[in-house]
């Protein structure tokens, strides 16, 4: 692994590096296919344009009720799931959330220029909250997304870093509203204190920002709602990877066309098909006219299982050396908290906080 990153091999007009910063929760023993698809596929493209910062956010996994050492397994499968997928921690920037304290701190500033409607609004947090009841929600889920605006601003690039600078966050459809709070965050803190962050942009791949469960083709495909047979996980067995998708609920009829409102289940998996091997839905459409829903199921399964078995076999591979996960995991850390360690001594002077040495 070597020190430096390798320079990004494309730049922007004004000649910088734009950057690319996501993450992504270890509550689950793998990733799902909305994950891949709206998300992670994004980020390994990512990593050869931008200058990458990507982590797995555990303070974020402890906003429910956890079990230590389920959290501490899961972090590790989603690092070594991240590696399987393609990230490469000599061009991207890999690192754990909690292992750079400045995440914490600068989420407390931002907590404090949040509005408690205006946290009351996220709907994430009233579908989740809605569900758990106001005895099992805690403060920290009401305060998620504000650590999440943290994880993000903390890596917005410096004035001196460009005239261009950008900050692209790969996300799916469901975190665009806390991308809008947090470059009202931004904002709200620029005015008040001084340019200090660029507002970052969201990056949501049309066709596959919100992949829907199997079983359930109205409702998101989501680790926390679906049940086993609505969500493909990324480390699941070829076998009943395959029958989930052949029982996927299809609609009356037997056409295979792309129909929102009518024909959700089959909308889905023509999305599901057209992202991962890169045909466009008419296209698709044509292929199977007259074929059924069966022969397209088939298919599809197979591109499924020809995407994610490489994966699964070079995860199971990636944790059998966990001492290299450490490594990989310190050289991340030690990255993304320079950059961090930078930010916050330029906004805790900006708060007017006093600094150590003065
Ligand atoms: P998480 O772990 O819930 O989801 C990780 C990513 O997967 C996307 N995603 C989906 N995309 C399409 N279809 C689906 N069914 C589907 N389900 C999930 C999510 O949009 C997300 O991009 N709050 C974030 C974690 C986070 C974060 C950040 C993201 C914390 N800090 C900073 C970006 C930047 C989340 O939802 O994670």
């Amino acid at each position: 692994m070597s020190e430096a990153p390798s320079t990004p091999a494309a730049a922007d007009a004004a000649g910088a590096v734009p950057r690319v910063l996501s993450g992504i929760q270890p509550t689950a023993d793998s990733f799902h296919l909305g994950n891949y698809l709206g998300a992670l596929r994004q980020w390994v493209s990512m990593q050869d344009t931008h200058d990458a910062y990507y982590c797995v956010v555990d303070l974020h996994a402890i906003t429910i009720e956890h079990d230590p050492a389920t959290l501490r397994r899961r972090t590790k499968v989603a690092v070594a799931q991240l590696l399987a997928m393609g990230l490469d921690p000599d061009r991207a920037t890999v690192f754990v959330q909690s292992q750079v304290p400045e995440h914490a701190e600068l989420a407390w500033v931002l907590s404090c220029l949040t509005g408690f409607g205006e946290a009351g609004r996220m709907t994430q947090f009233k579908d989740k909250s809605s569900k758990q009841g106001t005895g099992g929600t805690t403060v920290g889920l009401f305060t998620y997304p504000i650590l999440q605006a943290a994880d993000i601003l903390l890596y917005s690039p410096e004035p001196g870093e460009g005239e261009g600078r950008a900050l692209r966050v790969p996300v799916g459809e469901d975190q665009r509203q806390h991308l809008e709070l947090t470059r009202t965050l931004a904002q709200r803190f620029n005015h008040r204190f001084g340019e200090t962050f660029v507002l970052p942009e969201a990056h949501i791949p049309p066709g596959a920002a919100k992949i829907t469960d199997l079983q359930e083709p109205d409702a998101k495909m989501s680790k926390s709602a679906s049940s086993p047979q609505g969500i493909i996980d990324v480390l699941e067995e070829p076998g009943p990877m395959r029958k989930k998708i052949m029982r996927a609920v299809t609609d009356t009829g037997s056409e295979v066309v792309y129909d929102e409102e009518k024909k959700a289940g089959v909308t889905n998996l023509l999305r599901i098909y057209s992202a991962l091997e890169g045909t466009s839905v008419a296209d698709l459409e044509r292929r199977y006219e007259g074929a059924g829903y069966g022969q397209f199921k088939k298919d599809l399964a197979q591109l499924v299982l020809d995407t994610f078995t490489p994966i699964r076999e070079r995860t199971l591979k990636l944790l059998d050396d966990e001492a290299r996960l450490d490594r990989v995991l310190a050289h991340g850390a030690g990255r993304a908290s320079e950059v961090a360690a930078r930010t916050m001594d330029v906004v805790r002077d900006r708060v007017g906080f006093v600094g150590r040495g003065s």
